[in-house]
Parts: C-alpha cells; sequence; structure tokens
C-alpha cells in the first residue's frame, strides 16, 4: 500500500496545514505494519473493486489507523470522505497526509470549536453518501436531525463505538431510524479486543504521558466495569495501583469483585482515589457529590464517551482559580485549597493525550469496518431499518485471518467431535 496518488482536489478539505504531509505518511506506513488484516483485505479488493462508485462518508478519530482503514476502502473502489469523531483526537500530520498523499478529503483540525466540528460533519454529509462509518453516531444523528434528504439513497451505516450503538438502538426502539445500521462494535473481534486490551493499554499510557506520576501504591479508581473498565482496570494493576470498581449492575460489580478489585460506591471511592478513570458511557457518573469529597491531587481522567462522565461545569462553578501545569492537566483549586487535576479536558484520554489504540487492535476492529461496509455494499435487498449484529462469518472470518498473521495454528473438530457436538441424540 504505497506510492504517490493525486491529492484530494483543493477546497474539498479543512486540515490543519498541508505540510505536515511527510511525517504524517512516515506514521501512517509504521501503523500500517501492525495492520496486517487490513493489508490482506487490501489485497483482495484491490481486485475485485467491490465499493467502485460507493460514496462513503467516515466520521471517526482522525489517526493513523483510521488513515489504513481510509486507504483500504479506496483500494476497494470507495469514493471516500472523512472528517473528525472528535475535536481532540484528531492527528493533524495524519489528516494532511490523507489529503496530500493519498487523496482523500478530510475535514479535521485538533482543537476545532464544536462549531467547526458540526460544520466538518455536515461538509462530509455533503458528500452524499450512501453508507456512513460511524464512531457515535453523529453522522446519521445529522442525518435524521437535519440532512433527512440524504436517508432515501442509503444502504446503510456502521457504528464503531458502544455509546453510538445504544443511541441507534434507542433511536430503533422509537421507530425512528430511516437507516440500517451494523453494530460494528458488537462484533467480538471488536470489543473483546479494542475495547479491553486496546483501551485498556492506551489509556495507562495517556495518564502516564498526561502526569507522568508513578501508578504503583496508588488507589485507582475505574468507574463502570464493561469491556472498556475490565482492560483498564486489569492494566492498572499491572501497573501496580490498588484498584477499585465502581459499578450500577450487579453482574459486573461481583465479577469486578471476583476478578479482585474492590468494588464500593463511588461516593466512598472518591475519598480514597488518587485517580479515578471513567468508562461507563453514561453522563455525570462523576458529579459535584464526588467531587467535593475527593482528595488534594486527585487526577480525573475520562476514557469512555466524549466529554460528558465527569461533570466539567460542576467543576469550573466550584473552583476558584485553574491553570495548566502541564500539556494535558488542567489543576482546578477549590474553596478549600485542595486541587483536583483533570486531563484532556475531560475526553477521551486515551486519545488525547496517548495516541488511542495500538494499531494490531484496530486491525481487527477497521477489518470488520471493511467488511461490513462491502456487506451493506453488496447485498441484493437492502437491510432493513435496525440496528444489525455484525454476520458471524464477518467476525470468524477477521479472527481467521489475525491467527494467519500471528502465525497461529489452531485445531479442527473430527467428524465425529463435530456430530457428538451437534447431536442430542448421542450418550454422554
Ligand atoms: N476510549 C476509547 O477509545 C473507547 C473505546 C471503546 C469504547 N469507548 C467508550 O467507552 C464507554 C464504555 O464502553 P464499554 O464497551 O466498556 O461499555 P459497556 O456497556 O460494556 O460498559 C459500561 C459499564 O458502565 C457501567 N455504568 C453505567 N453507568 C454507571 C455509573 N453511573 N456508575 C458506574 N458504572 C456505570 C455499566 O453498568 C456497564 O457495566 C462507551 O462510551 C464507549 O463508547 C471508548
Amino acid at each position: 500500500m504505497s506510492g504517490r496518488k493525486p491529492a484530494a482536489a483543493a477546497g474539498s478539505c479543512d486540515i490543519r496545514d498541508p505540510a505536515l504531509a511527510d511525517a504524517g505518511q512516515r506514521r501512517i506506513e509504521w501503523a500500517l505494519e501492525d495492520m496486517p488484516v487490513l493489508q490482506e483485505l487490501t489485497r483482495w479488493f484491490s481486485e475485485q473493486q467491490p465499493l467502485k462508485g460507493i460514496r462513503l462518508s467516515g466520521c471517526l478519530h482522525i489517526t493513523t489507523e483510521t488513515a489504513n482503514l481510509a486507504r483500504t476502502l479506496k483500494a476497494a473502489g470507495a469514493d471516500l470522505v472523512l472528517c473528525a469523531s472528535n475535536p481532540l483526537s484528531t492527528q493533524d500530520d495524519v489528516a494532511a497526509a490523507l489529503v496530500t498523499h493519498y487523496g482523500i478529503p478530510v475535514y479535521a483540525i485538533r482543537g476545532e470549536s464544536t462549531e467547526v466540528y458540526y460544520r466538518h460533519i455536515n461538509a462530509a454529509l455533503d458528500h452524499r453518501p450512501v453508507i456512513t462509518l460511524d464512531d457515535g453516531a453523529d453522522l446519521v444523528s445529522e442525518i435524521h436531525k437535519s440532512r433527512r434528504e440524504l436517508l432515501d439513497g442509503m444502504l446503510g451505516s456502521t457504528e464503531e463505538t458502544t455509546t453510538g450503538v445504544i443511541r441507534l438502538r434507542a433511536m430503533a426502539a422509537e421507530g425512528a431510524l430511516q437507516v440500517p445500521v451494523i453494530a460494528v462494535n458488537d462484533a467480538m473481534t471488536k470489543h473483546l479486543f479494542d475495547n479491553r486490551y486496546g483501551t485498556g493499554q492506551s489509556t495507562l499510557d495517556g495518564i502516564i504521558r498526561a502526569t507522568n506520576i508513578l501508578l504503583a501504591g496508588k488507589t485507582f479508581t475505574v468507574v463502570g466495569y464493561g469491556w472498556c473498565g475490565r482492560g483498564i482496570a486489569m492494566r492498572a494493576k499491572g501497573h501496580g495501583a490498588n484498584v477499585i470498581v465502581t459499578e450500577v449492575e450487579p453482574l459486573r460489580a461481583l465479577e469486578a469483585a471476583m476478578d479482585g478489585f474492590r468494588v464500593m460506591p463511588l461516593i466512598e471511592a472518591a475519598k480514597l482515589s488518587d485517580f479515578i478513570v471513567t468508562a461507563s458511557g453514561d453522563k455525570h457518573v462523576v458529579d459535584s457529590m464526588h467531587l467535593q469529597v475527593m482528595k488534594d491531587g486527585c487526577v480525573l481522567a475520562n476514557s469512555g464517551h466524549f466529554n460528558v462522565e465527569i461533570n466539567i461545569p460542576a467543576l469550573e462553578a466550584m473552583a476558584t482559580g485553574k491553570h495548566r501545569p502541564r500539556v494535558s492537566v488542567e489543576e482546578y483549586t477549590l474553596a478549600d485549597g485542595r486541587r483536583l487535576r483533570l486531563l484532556a479536558e475531560g475526553r477521551l484520554v486515551n486519545l488525547a493525550a496517548a495516541e488511542g489504540h495500538p494499531s494490531a487492535v484496530m486491525d481487527m476492529s477497521f477489518a470488520n469496518q471493511v467488511l461490513c461496509a462491502v456487506h451493506l455494499a453488496t447485498r441484493e435487498q437492502r437491510l432493513d431499518n435496525r440496528v444489525h449484529d455484525v454476520p458471524e462469518d464477518i467476525d470468524r472470518e477477521v479472527a481467521r485471518l489475525k491467527l494467519a498473521a500471528m502465525d497461529i495454528q489452531i485445531d479442527t473438530l473430527t467428524s465425529a467431535q463435530q456430530h457428538y457436538l451437534s447431536s442430542w441424540q448421542e450418550g454422554t
């Protein structure tokens, strides 16, 4: 996947600085080495061209891995544009390389305002996509809210993350969803690896890069013990932290307890914690009452949804002063003198303060994205307007390709075993 292609047409992009393109290209190529499944799909689909002429808009984190996803989609024939799914996760050099070296229009500038963020989403929708790729359901929401003229021709959408899937299921339950969506997030080869191992490693990476505080011996609270929370808790424990988990679901709380973590309400954990990291997908899980009891110096970070998990307006209202001791740290001083340290403005710390998920896990998530886009584009009948699971054969194919790339062989069932496992008549 190398070689220079014509740059995207001038005016069909909004990026920080085209001069960053060569640096971006080097990092994209580096990431590609750890993305063997995408490489294999590129080989297959360059010949088959299953997305030929298909207009596709992606609202995704503009990172090196997304760049390689975009290259695979383009190699498969797609007519593709990208915008950012989070104002702080955009890597400006990658955006520049996509435009300059790979001819893919991008609308994304790191740190863009909310107004520019939505302008970019609408620029991506001006492409009149028949397939959208979302990470948080922003394209699909915007289409339903203010670009309904696009609904008619759409083949469907894919959704990369948990919160997006929750939103889309809520829309479907109310009968509001007017496009079929494939929940890529729910593929086993996505959330088992990306949410757990990807978020786990990169969240710790983000916290360490942001603060350079030693984790060993510290009390580290994880809010939400879902796929992301499990990974974060596991990796924090590996650093020698004393990990507390808070939950609202009894089963998840029980699992956390049996995995060896202390489990308690956040109001108790808040008094003990040196670090509190949210991964719940939920709003204001860290609220005023928790802020009021936190220890001096407590570090707050979010690795769940957007910037809503920590009640930042409440923190702002309580603070008597604020300064920025390090690039990704804002230190709030409260009236009683306590200092609370918010990382990355409460946005996804693994993306804003580190580089997001390692390429090797994104390889699997994005292989699902490619195969689902091809599935939407090549079906004889359009799927119906609801949230669909990733077809099981796609999930297995991604796992098979990843194992092959890792040079791992596995056993196969003998025909006698197949019969035994599928028959109710055979005895014990
Ligand atoms: N940072 C990243 O790169 C990244 C990657 C994947 C997913 N995500 C996001 O992370 C979030 C979590 O994803 P997941 O796959 O782990 O979801 P999940 O549904 O598996 O887990 C979320 C957990 O949070 C718990 N929870 C909800 N409200 C809570 C509260 N008030 N207090 C304590 N626990 C609460 C739920 O019971 C659930 O167990 C989502 O918003 C998802 O979009 C982020």
